[in-house]
């Protein structure tokens, strides 16, 4: 079976599409979900992709990844910023996890610079739009060959 990667998504990211277009642009998060589909299909991974505006639900699927999936993309959203409990579970579910930013946060508003997830990631990818998520996904199947 192909090797899973988990692909998450954090608060407000439902309303891409019409959320902030000049900063996130028109893509809405079903379309980036299909772009996931499709890149996992060419690549030979498989996908799950899901957003949620809970973090206790975050946390879950965080903690059930542990030996199940092959890694994590993650766009923890305005959690980036806050939350030291999705750094931990980052941490305890010993995946490799690659953070993913729409928008380029070092060029915006001085609380977006800090992150308390990018520590613990393998890469962070910010600015590219939808692009980003793509990028990680390249990067999980040349690290599952290896
Ligand atoms: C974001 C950047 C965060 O600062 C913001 O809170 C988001 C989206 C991005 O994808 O650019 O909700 O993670």
């Amino acid at each position: 079976m192909a090797p899973i990667i988990l692909i998450l998504n954090g608060p407000n990211l439902n309303m891409l599409g019409t959320r902030e277009p000049a900063t996130y642009g028109h893509e809405t998060l079903a379309d980036i979900s299909k772009l996931c589909a499709d890149t996992a299909a060419e690549l030979g991974l498989s996908t799950e992709f899901r957003q949620t505006n809970h973090e206790a639900e975050l946390i879950d699927w965080i903690h059930k990844a542990r030996g199940r999936c092959a890694g994590i993309v993650i766009n923890p959203a305005a959690w980036t910023h806050t939350s030291v409990a999705i750094r931990d579970a980052l941490v305890a579910c010993e995946l490799p996890v690659i953070e993913v930013h729409l928008s380029n946060v070092h060029k915006r508003e001085t609380f977006r610079h800090h992150s308390f997830v990018s520590p613990v990631a393998l890469g962070v990818i910010c600015g590219l739009g939808s692009g980003g998520y793509r990028a990680a996904l390249q990067h999980f199947s040349h690290l599952v060959k290896e």
